[in-house]
């Protein structure tokens, strides 16, 4: 299949066409990526299942792993749901549109290939002028995961997208790099009180500040573990992660520079070729080639923006292995921190 990239420009009118054409993509049952706030999403008709097949035949996703139903409007979630609980109305009111993903008992109208079997659906309104403009065109809602092959990063620029699909789908919607760069943070407010799932930019704190008593997902601890059952599916496989084996230091600075310029070393003498996540502040203490820098330590949202284009780069680099420092694991951290801890494969050394 011939994949088409079209380039938009931001405001009101521009990219019409295009728009116009990706909506009659979904409606006709294609398969159309696009920016969201947060990472770019391959959208598909979620409520035609012949659609929700493609997508998990485009990513190699297993078909257990539920998909978001994207929405334009608070009216456009009404016919998804069963019911709409106190928490999710407030929520909704506060949070959307933006990087809130809510999951909610599933009407009959959403079919079970869009949510893996599940009786709840996923659902979010996003923050950003195409998709939601794609979104309203198409009158439907858009299933749609990030729009990278199963097991690597999610793309935050259409450059990755076209890496990961390229031939597989019918369209790219460029709308240049995305603002968060992590995936939406997911509650479920099917449950009281309700449970957080996966962080994001919508924080903890943010959260309980609106809806009181929030839990957490006990799966999100850490290390899977067989006898918890994450509620979010796609929280338990290898996710996020660049090709070449990532290992995590964490502790004081000034001991993790340490350490990972003696891995290094070590690692070098056995021929391997190394990389090494950095920070502003230490980038000049590492000395290797293959070395990224993921913004300063002190600014959350540019490690953020800035997390998934970096494990990517590793992968064109060609590194044998790769050391990462650690970050704090307060507010949007805690995001940051899930998806690294999950990119390494739980592998972490405290020093
Ligand atoms: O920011 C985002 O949320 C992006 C953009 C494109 O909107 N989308 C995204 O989708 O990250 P995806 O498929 O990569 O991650 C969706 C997560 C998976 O971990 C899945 O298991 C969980 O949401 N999920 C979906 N439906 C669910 C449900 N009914 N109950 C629990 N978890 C659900
Ligand atoms: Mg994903």
């Amino acid at each position: 299949m011939e994949t088409r990239l079209v380039r938009i420009g931001k405001g009101e009118g521009n990219g019409e066409e295009a728009l116009q054409e990706a909506a009659r993509i979904l409606r006709a049952g294609g398969l159309v990526a696009f920016p969201t706030e947060t990472v770019y999403g391959l959208g598909a008709n979620a409520l035609d299942e012949a659609a929700a097949k493609k997508i998990y035949a485009a990513k190699g996703r297993p078909s257990d792993n539920p998909l978001i139903a994207h929405i334009s409007s608070f009216e456009e979630l009404k016919p998804l749901v069963a019911e709409i609980p106190e928490a999710g109305r407030l929520l909704a009111k506060a949070f959307w549109p933006g990087p809130l993903t809510m999951v909610f008992p599933k009407s009959s109208l959403v079919p079970g290939t869009t949510t893996g079997g599940l009786g709840t659906v996923a659902v979010r309104m996003p923050d950003n002028d195409i998709a939601s403009r794609l979104i309203a065109l198409a009158g439907l809602p858009v299933a749609a995961p990030s729009a990278n092959l199963s097991g690597r990063p999610s793309p935050t620029t259409a450059r990755h997208v076209w890496q990961d699909m390229e031939g597989r789908i019918e369209m790219i919607l460029d709308g240049g790099p995305v603002g968060i760069g992590v995936e939406s943070t997911i509650v479920d407010v099917s449950v009281v009180p309700p449970v957080l799932l996966r962080p994001g930019a919508v924080t903890l704190e943010m959260l309980r500040s609106v809806a009181g008593e929030v839990e957490i997902d006990p799966a999100l601890g850490g290390r899977p573990d067989p006898d918890i059952r994450p509620k979010a599916p796609g929280m338990k496989y290898r996710h996020y992660a660049p090709q070449a084996e990532l290992t995590l230091v964490e502790g004081k600075t000034e001991t993790v520079v340490e350490e990972i310029n003696r891995l290094v070393r070590e690692q070098t003498a056995c021929g391997k070729r190394v990389g090494v996540i950095c920070t502003e502040e230490t980038k000049d203490r590492y000395p290797v080639e293959a070395l990224c820098s993921v913004g300063k330590r002190s600014q959350e949202e540019t490690i953020a923006h800035n997390l998934f284009a970096v494990l990517r780069e590793f992968d064109d680099m060609q590194v044998d292995c790769i050391y990462s420092e650690s970050f704090s694991r307060e507010h949007l951290g805690y995001a940051i921190m899930n998806r690294l801890t999950k990119a390494a494969g739980y592998r972490v050394i405290h020093v």
